[in-house]
């Protein structure tokens, strides 16, 4: 017998404000049309004043709770990834705990930037592998917006605000490929690598939380070579390979990251969930969101095998293979 972490409920949140890209026609030198040919983006949202990342991380658990069929007290962990927690601490996910009303269990946050869900992922996996918990719900949420420098129009359009959440419980498997839940993890990071992608604020440095700064064609550079690589190796450890892919589930930073990454994988992009359009780079929110807008759209189905794939600030990277 074979203890596999398999997905029970997924749900997402997004908030109400729309921001098009000719919003940032008026802010910034720049057009709709070069926002959209060369990141793919048309629209993302901003959370309102006063709405926080663990109210959209609340809104999201919210959501796979009730997908799930389950009760917040039926929860033994929530895992957050973040970067832009509501507070220096505690924990985005304490605060979403408390939110859900759950007094039970554990909840912490996970920091791994763009890459956050998917090491999110891994560590719940690993939570429920090890036996201390049995029902993990896993959530990425983000509040870029907060970080923007509204003056550089090479970082300020591409990112929006949004949450998603899966949630994750024990059952047994056979230990096969075959077996639903997740199948393998790869995680890395290259800490060399820091002035690429970068906040230039925090606490034991300016003791303000500082604006997101970004090398973007060095990271594009990174991520398609980086994502892909990531991607067949944990396809191999689960012995299997890219015709067995249904799904890519990328993170959704860039269409052409995410076209030359599926072309490298050799998966054609009727089998990729692309959501980038209307989100922007909700960082480590993206993934869980395009799993819950995926499955609303009729695309992801039980049964069917997931590859999810993120890169982001570190830099750090990684992949997931899970059966749905
Ligand atoms: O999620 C974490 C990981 N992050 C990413 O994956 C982001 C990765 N990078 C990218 O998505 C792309 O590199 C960008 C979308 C950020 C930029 O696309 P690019 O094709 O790499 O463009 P570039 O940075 O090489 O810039 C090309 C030109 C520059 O002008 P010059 O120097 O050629 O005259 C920029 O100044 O585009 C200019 N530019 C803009 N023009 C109009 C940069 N931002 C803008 C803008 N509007 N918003």
């Amino acid at each position: 017998m074979t203890i596999r972490a398999v997905v029970r409920g997924v749900g997402h949140y997004l908030p109400a404000r729309v921001v098009p890209n000719s919003e940032f026609e008026t802010l910034v030198d720049t057009t709709d049309e070069w926002i959209r040919s060369r990141s793919g983006i048309e629209q993302r949202h901003f959370a309102a004043d006063g709405e926080t990342t663990s109210d959209l991380g609340a809104n999201a658990a919210k959501a796979a709770l009730a997908d799930a069929g389950m009760e917040a007290s039926d929860l033994d962990a929530i895992v957050l990834a973040t970067s832009t927690a509501d507070l220096t601490f505690p924990s985005a996910a304490t605060m979403v705990q408390a939110k859900i009303g759950m007094t039970n269990g554990f909840a912490f946050d996970v920091q791994a930037v763009c890459a956050g869900f998917v090491f999110a992922l891994a560590n719940a996996n690993a939570l429920i592998l090890s036996g201390q918990a049995k029902r993990v719900m896993v959530i990425g949420a983000e509040t870029f917006s907060r970080i923007l420098d509204f003056n550089d129009r090479s970082t300020c359009v591409l990112f929006g605000d949004g949450a998603g959440a899966l949630i994750l419980e024990a059952t047994e498997g056979q230990g096969t490929s075959a077996d639903q839940g997740i199948l393998s993890t790869d995680l890395h990071s290259d800490g060399s690598y820091r002035d690429l992608l970068y906040v230039d604020g925090g606490v034991s440095t300016t003791g303000t939380s500082g604006h997101l700064r970004m090398q973007g064609n060095q990271v594009f550079r990174h991520a398609v070579e980086k994502l892909a690589e990531t991607a067949h190796t944990a396809l191999d450890k689960a012995g299997l390979g890219p015709g067995d892919v249904d799904w890519i589930v990328p993170h959704q930073a860039n269409i052409r990251i995410i076209e030359g990454t599926a072309k490298r994988m050799q998966v054609p992009m009727e089998r990729v969930v692309v959501t980038v359009q209307d989100h922007g780079n909700t960082s480590a929110a993206s993934i869980p969101l395009a799993l819950s807008v995926g499955k609303a759209r009729g695309q992801i189905k039980t049964g069917d095998l997931l590859v999810t794939e993120a890169i982001g600030g570190g830099l750090s990277w990684g992949s997931v293979v899970l059966r749905w």
